[in-house]
């Protein structure tokens, strides 16, 4: 067991830079430490070094193939690691950078091999969360990190859900507090001439598009062929029992609760505030609401991760409406669910 350091820091005063430059020096040494980002908490590493690298796939128990973003303090540092900036990606970066935002380029070989998986593309991220931004300064590296979270669970949305996954086996946590937006980056892969959303996330396709103009999203992301992001093929988001989702009005979802607890089941629900007085199950949490998607957003994980410690033998959840940040909630949701029922 390694011991893990943990800091709170709630803004960056003489106090929050010390614990900034512990951390910074730890990631100099070739450690693994858990910082916050807008989106999820990040699980970082120096991405020049392999060794440093293969620390962050060995304590998420991450496959090998699966590539890793390589966040950077500032757009001015992305053509360091690139070997084209096409005119596509320089939009994006600058409309959205810093951002929930991943884009894809080609990579100019500066990254160890394995924060790629061997591919000859990068995907770099430029986060915008004051922690983040310190420690990228403080340490000076680009910073590969995936979701600080144990491969297959939920994104962690707090510090406690890393430090439930990890502790003992990295070098430090920074906890500052919740995420904001609670869902990862969208992955927009930029080395083809129409950009194609290989994961969708924080900024939406329709904010996208006002960038773009033309949008693809890859197949993959509505469950049909090989995937092109190698992470979208992995089991994601688990929770510990069967998510079934429940795409029906308020009577329809009360009656297959109700079908659970005839078979002697205790049914977890999440449900939003809108349709939480129309029904009844034995453990209800309030997710957000239908008519605010970011609120189901930055729940969702914790909402997720909450069931474990319940005693429930399923989860029934609402559907969203896959518009907006509804794409990446619905996407997300699939990925947990091992059913969907249909009115
Ligand atoms: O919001 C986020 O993106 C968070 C925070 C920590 O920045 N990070 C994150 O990383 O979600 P991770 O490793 O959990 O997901 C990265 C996704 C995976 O699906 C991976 O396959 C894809 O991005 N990816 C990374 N590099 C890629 C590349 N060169 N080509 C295609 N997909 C890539
Ligand atoms: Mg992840």
């Amino acid at each position: 067991m390694k011991q893990t350091k943990y800091w709170t820091v709630k803004e960056i005063d003489r106090e929050g830079q010390q614990a900034i430059n512990q951390a910074a020096n730890l990631l100099k040494q070739q450690e693994v430490i858990a910082f916050p980002t807008e989106t999820v908490y990040g699980l970082g590493a120096d991405a020049t070094s392999s060794q440093a690298v293969s620390n962050i796939f060995a304590a998420k128990g991450r496959p090998s193939d699966n590539p890793l973003i390589v966040h950077l303090a500032s757009s001015e540092q992305i053509g360091q690691y690139v070997t084209t900036i096409t005119p596509i990606a320089k939009k994006l970066i600058d409309a959205f950078m810093p951002g929930p935002l991943t884009i894809i380029l080609a990579s100019n070989g500066k990254i160890a091999a394995n924060v790629t998986a061997g591919l000859d593309t990068i995907g770099i991220r430029i986060p915008d969360h004051p922690i983040a931004r310190a420690l990228l300064k403080e340490a000076n590296l680009p910073i590969a990190a995936p979701s600080a979270n144990t491969s297959g669970k939920p994104s962690p949305t707090s510090a406690v859900h890393v430090y439930n996954d990890l502790n003992g086996k990295i070098a430090g946590i920074i906890d500052g507090g919740p995420t904001g937006v609670g869902l990862e980056s969208t992955v927009v892969d930029c080395t083809t001439e129409v950009p194609v959303v290989l994961r969708p996330g924080g900024v939406t396709q329709e904010q996208l598009e006002e960038v773009t103009g033309t949008l693809v999203l890859d197949h993959s992301i509505k469950k049909e062929d090989q995937p092109k992001a190698p992470g979208m093929k992995y089991n994601h988001y688990e929770p510990e029992v069967p998510l079934y989702l429940v795409d029906g009005d308020a009577a329809f979802i009360q009656s297959q609760i109700d079908r659970f607890e005839i078979e002697g089941k205790k049914v977890g629900v999440m449900v939003s505030e809108e349709l939480v007085a129309h029904v009844t199950a034995s453990n209800m949490k309030i997710i957000g609401s239908q008519a605010d998607l970011t609120t189901v957003a930055v729940h969702l994980y914790d909402t997720l991760r909450a069931f474990n410690k319940t005693d429930v033998d399923i989860i029934l959840a609402e559907v969203y409406p896959k518009i907006g940040l509804g794409e990446a909630i619905m996407n997300r949701l699939e990925k947990a669910a091992s059913q969907l029922i249909l009115q």
